[in-house]
């Protein structure tokens, strides 16, 4: 449980806020490249740690992420025109570049020294490997992360994007919670037979055991870039399921995934109460299946995605929502499954974690055993607020790029050794199969 001031502390991330000013020390995920594809191009309305902005792609190819409000009157640059050079303000004319510099000022008789003084807020830039990323911070940008799934080729990866209508902070602990996995995402009818076991040894097979034995026993440990822990639980046979999930500052989480990919996902907060969740699927050893590629295969229930629109909130939205209370159907709930909504976590997910409100009140709460990771999460992001608020000093995640190669991983340890020295066995392996 946390008090209401410390609830306010972990969770707004607006300007001049402690943990807003964590997240701007970090690259931010803002769109596909492919979303922003053509030069010159119409804008795109971004929210962005509770800014609103445009993002547009100028003659050059260059991306540009600029506050919406012209300087000049206010009038919002969404309904601009997107010309040689940058982006003209609908209004009087005015235009910019993808550094916020006003190189026209057309309303203007003669020179106008204005022009040369007004800027538009601008952020800068930067594309890899088919996603824009932006720095909101001060000074210098960091190194971008070291992620394996954005250094793996396109055709070992899938991506998907989608939005919780909800704080951050609580769509990112849902993941990091190991122990919801054998009730909300149970379905019945993938209960396992003992006998199912007996060959496991990485596969899917293992799913069945989060069915098996609910209530895993967490070893929670601090790492260099944030939190990481395994969750064991025991096997038909002799030896222990342990799932070791990962979460890195300020908002990556990777857990395992099945059929031998790694998943992480990115909790971007657009503003307090959205989040746009970048969820990775990948292999550095294997081609995908296109259906895996496709995104969608066992994530997203049959009733998919609302069509995109151009609003602040008009990307990735799915059908299955808070209005029509998540597609549940009660018979399928006593039949089917242990939700009653269509198979896929992501939407199971945001039914819990939007039921709790939008910032959901830790002063409320009545931990447990079971939360341990997520208690230990908090203080994390906690400290590391703190640490730059108050004294200046930068998690040292932000200059190592490297540490986000760390992912998720499941595993059975028989005998004697310990899942930590599994887990950095394989780690040792996946890094070395990114290359450098
Ligand atoms: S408000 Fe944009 S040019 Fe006047
Ligand atoms: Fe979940």
């Amino acid at each position: 449980m946390l008090t209401d001031e410390q609830n306010q502390f972990l969770t707004r991330i607006g300007p001049g806020t402690p943990m807003g000013g964590l997240l701007r020390a970090y690259w931010q995920p803002l769109l596909y490249s492919h979303e922003l594809e053509e030069c010159d191009s119409a804008p795109v309305r971004i929210r962005l740690l509770g800014e609103s902005l445009v993002a547009f792609r100028d003659s050059e190819g260059r991306v540009g992420l600029v506050d919406h409000r012209c300087p000049h009157r206010l009038a919002s640059l969404f309904f601009g025109r997107n010309e040689e050079g940058g982006l003209r303000c609908a209004y009087h004319g005015w235009q910019f570049n993808v550094e916020g510099r006003c190189i026209d000022m057309p309303n203007e008789p003669g020179e106008c020294p204005l022009m040369k003084k007004v800027r538009v807020k601008a952020y800068p830039c930067r594309e890899y490997q088919g996603v824009i990323w932006t720095y909101m911070g001060d000074g210098d940008p960091p190194p971008l992360p070291q992620l394996g799934w954005a250094m793996v080729s396109p055709d070992r990866k899938t991506v998907l994007k989608y939005m919780r209508h909800c704080n951050w902070v609580q769509a990112m602990e849902g993941d990091f919670d190991s122990s919801h996995l054998g009730f909300l995402h149970r379905d019945f009818s993938q209960d396992p037979k003992t006998d199912r076991f007996a060959k496991a040894e990485g596969g899917d097979t293992l799913r069945g055991i989060v069915a098996l034995d609910r209530k895993p026993l967490l070893e929670v440990a601090d790492t260099e870039a944030g939190v990481m822990y395994g969750a064991c639980r025991g096997t038909p046979q002799d030896g222990a399921y342990w799932r070791v999930t990962q979460f890195q500052l300020p908002y990556y989480t990777s857990v395992p995934a099945y059929n031998g990919l790694n998943r992480l996902k990115i909790w971007v907060p657009m503003d307090d109460t959205h989040t746009m969740v970048w969820e990775a699927n990948w292999s550095p050893e294997k081609v995908l299946d296109p259906e895996t590629r496709a995104g969608l295969k066992g994530r997203v229930g049959p009733s998919g995605f609302l069509p995109d629109d151009d609003g602040w909130y008009g990307r990735g939205r799915f059908v299955a929502r808070e209005n029509n209370d998540y597609l549940i159907n009660r018979e399928r709930q006593r039949e089917a499954n242990f939700t009653g909504m269509e198979d896929g976590a992501p939407v199971q997910d945001a039914a819990m974690q939007e039921s709790m409100g939008a910032i959901v009140d830790r002063s409320q709460e009545h931990l447990s055993a079971s939360d341990a990771a997520i208690i230990r999460m908090r203080r994390s992001l906690m400290r590391a607020a703190r640490a730059l608020n108050e004294q200046g000093s930068l998690p040292p995640s932000v200059n190592d790029p490297k540490l986000y190669r760390a992912h998720g991983e499941q595993f059975l340890v028989s005998g004697m050794e310990g899942w930590e020295d599994v887990y950095a066995r394989n780690m040792v392996r996946h890094y070395m199969a990114l290359g450098s």
